[in-house]
């Protein structure tokens, strides 16, 4: 699944500024973009936008599949949001299958793919312990099995490795960017070296995009 913004604007009501001023790019299909910036440059804004957590009020961002129609974009894309939100009493196992769930997996599909999702972010052996016991990192990776679990030609991910070691990190990143293949995924992002793993890096400056080639082009 493609993904085209075009001309995009957005100011925050009762906001002083316009956080985003016409901002247009293209992330190609299976393609992983990180997006980069100072906090506060809007990267938070521009991937909401993206995923229709907030309303569009000047321009566009499409999902295009490969005929070149339009899909929606609240059905094909998945969040790892930056302040994660997991079920606190239910297992982590039950977290990610959420995921599966609205895929529509069925149960025995949702444990399978749950247990491969949560291994592939080092969480095996965790899958009976109650999400309210996790730390930060932790409960931050079942949010990126979850995503996983959904299987969604899309991820759009509010830096996923905020808050992990640089070998966990490399771990998460395998499992979300680490092959070319089907899934398109968009990754907020102020480590150097997790831009340096992916194909392009959309640099927010001034509410305008300055796009890089990154490490993995
Ligand atoms: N709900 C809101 N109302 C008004 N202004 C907001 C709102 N949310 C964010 N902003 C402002 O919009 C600007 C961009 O915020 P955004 O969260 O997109 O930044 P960011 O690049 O994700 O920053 P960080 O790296 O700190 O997460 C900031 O100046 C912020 O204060
Ligand atoms: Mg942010």
């Amino acid at each position: 699944m493609r993904l085209v913004a075009s001309q995009v604007t957005y100011r925050y009501p009762h906001g002083d500024h316009e956080v985003l001023t016409g901002v247009d790019f293209t992330v190609a299909s299976g393609a992983a973009a990180a997006i980069v910036g100072p906090s506060g440059s809007g990267k938070t804004t521009l991937l909401s936008l993206m995923g229709r957590l907030l309303p569009m009020q000047h321009g566009a961002i499409h999902a295009l599949d490969s005929t070149g129609r339009r899909r929606s974009l609240s059905e094909t894309a998945s969040w790892v949001l930056q302040t994660v939100s997991l079920l606190p009493d239910r297992t982590v196992l039950d977290n990610i299958a959420l995921g599966a769930y609205s895929a529509g997996a069925s149960r025995s599909e949702a444990r399978t793919r749950s247990i491969e999702c949560l291994s592939a972010v080092g969480l095996f052996g965790r899958e009976n312990d109650p999400a309210r016991i996790l730390s930060g990192g932790e409960a931050q990776r079942v949010a990126i099995a979850r995503a996983l679990a959904s299987d969604t030609p899309i991820i759009l991910a509010d830096e996923p490795t905020g808050q992990l070691d640089a070998q966990t990190s490399r771990k998460v990143l395998d499992a979300l960017i680490g092959a070319h293949g089907e899934r398109t995924v968009v990754i907020v992002t102020h480590d150097p070296e997790v831009a340096a793993r992916c194909d392009t890096v959309l640099e927010l400056r001034d509410g305008e995009i300055f796009e890089h080639l990154g490490g993995r082009a």
